[in-house]
């Protein structure tokens, strides 16, 4: 009877830790650098919503904005130890990981709009770049928008000229600095979670960013000078801890899968309209003289700048950028 009892209790025993466990949700970590009310904010915390709709309570998306839990250069690395499982850097940032490819995206002028894009990330370029992430334990997941960059100083930017010598904040990038030097410009790599304060206190000069990514850093507020150049794109790789993706329970692996289509979809519907309304909150601000050039004027920028393809050519792959050129015909 002793061992009867002994066998039950243990049994029962198994069946409560099992139930606990069953309890527990499973918790992903989303960090990222821009603030809740843009296009990737948004569509994270779409997809936390989703994610625990689609999968009855099992999954938790915690979504860190605005930088709270890591900084550019730190978030990487902390997805590859685990300490956080989920992340959608902009594509300009991959080459510190050793995936340069990725800054082809960075090339000035190389897209004509977001249909452009599309193309090359719809298509087997966008699958190729994701795969170069594997071998870093890491799984592209989807490409987000954000949208075309504008420049911003405390000087008006109206001929490429207009940017020689100052010190414009970029992304860790070599395309981006490539190209700040092809205008004269002093290219500085900052964290973007560090850019606002740096255009505050003078330490750089002026930047670039889609407008939502502008208006939500209040970086209008010490820029008095915005161009809407549409000189390049700015979007997003969501990319996950390819352990603890995989070693998901198969069938919570395939709602995650179906709430990050539906975030995906959403971000991309979403980006074009946030950014039309961020800058009609910064013409409304009053803070900034927005300026949108003429055709010549960003012509000008352009012949100026797409030299930069051809200087890239090593960095990014020869065949990266004309996979690029054939996508967009
Ligand atoms: C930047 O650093 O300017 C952007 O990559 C920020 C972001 O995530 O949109």
């Amino acid at each position: 009877l002793r061992v009867l009892l002994a066998g039950l209790s243990a049994g029962l025993a198994l069946l409560a830790s099992q139930m606990v466990w069953a309890q527990q949700p499973i918790v992903i970590k989303f960090s990222h650098v821009v603030a809740a009310n843009t296009p990737k904010g948004k569509a994270a915390d779409f997809f936390a919503a989703k994610a625990a709709e689609l999968t009855g309570g099992r999954v938790k998306v915690e979504v860190y904005p605005n930088s709270t839990l890591y900084k550019d250069k730190e978030e990487i690395e902390a997805l590859q130890l685990g300490s956080v499982q989920m992340l959608a850097p902009s594509l300009s940032k991959f080459g510190p990981l050793g995936v340069k490819e990725f800054e082809a995206f960075d090339l000035p002028f190389i897209f004509d709009g977001v249909d452009d894009l599309r193309k090359v990330t719809n298509g087997p370029l966008g699958k190729q770049l994701f795969d170069k992430l594997q071998p870093k334990g890491i799984l592209g997941l989807a490409y987000w928008d954000n949208g075309f960059k504008s420049f911003s100083a405390n000087k008006p930017i109206r001929t490429p000229a207009d940017l020689k010598g100052l010190k414009m904040r970029i992304q860790s990038s070599d395309v981006l600095k490539t190209q700040m030097r092809e205008l004269g410009a002093l290219p500085q790599v900052m964290a973007f979670g560090e850019t606002y304060q740096a255009l505050q206190t003078g330490v750089v000069d002026g930047t670039e960013n889609p407008h939502s990514n502008l208006y939500t850093q209040k970086m209008h507020e010490v820029q008095k000078y915005v161009t809407v150049t549409d000189h390049g794109y700015l979007g997003y790789a969501v990319i996950v801890n390819k352990k603890f993706w995989e070693g998901l329970p198969p069938d919570v692996r395939k709602s995650l899968e179906e709430a990050m289509a539906q975030a995906t979809r959403y971000a991309n519907q979403i980006a074009q309209v946030e950014n039309d309304n961020a800058l009609e909150a910064v013409k409304k601000s009053g803070k900034t003289t927005v300026y949108v050039p003429t055709k010549e004027e960003r012509a000008a920028f352009k012949k100026v700048l797409v030299g930069v393809h051809k200087k890239m050519e090593a960095r990014v792959g020869k065949e990266t950028i004309e996979a690029i050129y054939k996508a967009t015909g």
